[in-house]
């Protein structure tokens, strides 16, 4: 399939506004200036929704740069749902608490330990341990990071007036974020049997297909997801999309099968390894739109 190049390159992600406390695998942060084009595309968005959300940073840029009115974000993971909970509802609290801590390697064993006692320890949890494990990945079997940035080790991306500093961003706009520990593909399915044209979906499930690098089983606890019912489940909506995927057989030919747009979009990885993404649409938008960026 001859799939055409974005005329919007992935940005570095020093060039965009980090919004999320989270380091997230497989986070999108590259993925702003395209979601800016597609978003501006569309007639005002009352609602995004993310059913995979993870690092959050479509919705938290969504609702940031006024995008949309609000934000619904989803997802299944139980730790990193915890990290939405705390920072939607006790930023304050979660705030306090990375202010107290005194990070060393036994202090973070000491608290993977731990069974948290509500959702704002479980939160700051998920929160120390995605910012000292390699690469950010929670997953069972996750390492701690070795050498760490600039060899200082462990604590070499924990940043705490850094992450206070977006927390309290978070609060401003948490009154427009919704977030829902659920299954994304079931809220698909109810979501997407009413019409919404001011509804808009940004899909990036995680896909452990392609056999590529990043592939999802390693990355995610939850990585089982039916990508030809998702597919079809869009087809048949009205609702307006943006998904994005690992360029794969099995996704190009799913794109042509139901008539959908895709751009490419390559990737430099943190090795230099040149990864193509595809984002995909229901109608054209980036050949034309590139040039609005
Ligand atoms: C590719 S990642 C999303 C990354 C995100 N776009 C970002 O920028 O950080 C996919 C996410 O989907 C979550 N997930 C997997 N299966 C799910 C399901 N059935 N429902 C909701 N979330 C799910 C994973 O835990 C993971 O956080």
């Amino acid at each position: 399939m001859v799939i055409t190049v974005s005329p919007i390159p992935a940005v570095n992600v020093a060039a965009v506004p980090q919004r999320s406390p989270l380091r997230y695998p497989g986070g999108k942060t590259w993925l702003i200036p395209h979601i800016r084009v597609w978003l501006r595309s569309l007639k005002r968005p009352r609602l995004l929704v993310e059913p995979f959300a993870g690092g959050g940073i479509v919705s938290l840029t969504a609702v940031m740069e006024n995008l949309a009115d609000e934000a619904l974000m989803v997802e299944l993971d139980k730790d990193v749902a915890a990290l939405w909970e705390a920072a939607l509802n006790y930023g304050p609290e979660l705030a306090a608490r990375i202010s107290s801590f005194a990070l060393t390697r036994e202090s973070v064993i000491e608290l993977s330990c731990k069974r948290p006692v509500n959702v704002v320890e479980h939160g700051f949890r998920t929160l120390v341990l995605n910012r000292t494990r390699r690469g950010g990945v929670l997953a069972q079997g996750a390492s701690f990071t070795r050498k760490g940035e600039n060899g200082a080790g462990i604590g070499s991306r924990w940043y705490p007036n850094t992450l206070i500093r977006r927390l309290r961003a978070i609060t401003e706009v948490a009154p427009r974020i919704t977030f829902r520990e659920t299954d994304g593909m079931q809220l698909l399915a109810s979501l997407l049997g009413k019409p919404h044209d001011d509804v808009a979906l940004f899909v990036d499930p995680p896909y452990t297909g392609g056999g590529g690098k990043r592939a999802g089983k390693r990355l995610y606890a939850h990585n089982d997801i039916d990508h030809a019912r998702l597919f079809s489940m869009l087809a048949e909506s009205n609702a307006n999309f943006l998904m994005t995927y690992d360029r794969s057989l099995e996704i190009e030919s799913l794109i042509e099968s139901h008539g959908f747009h895709a751009v490419q979009v390559v990737m430099k990885s943190g090795h230099h390894a040149l990864l193509p993404e595809l984002v995909i649409t229901r109608y054209p938008t980036f050949s034309e739109a590139g040039s609005l960026a």
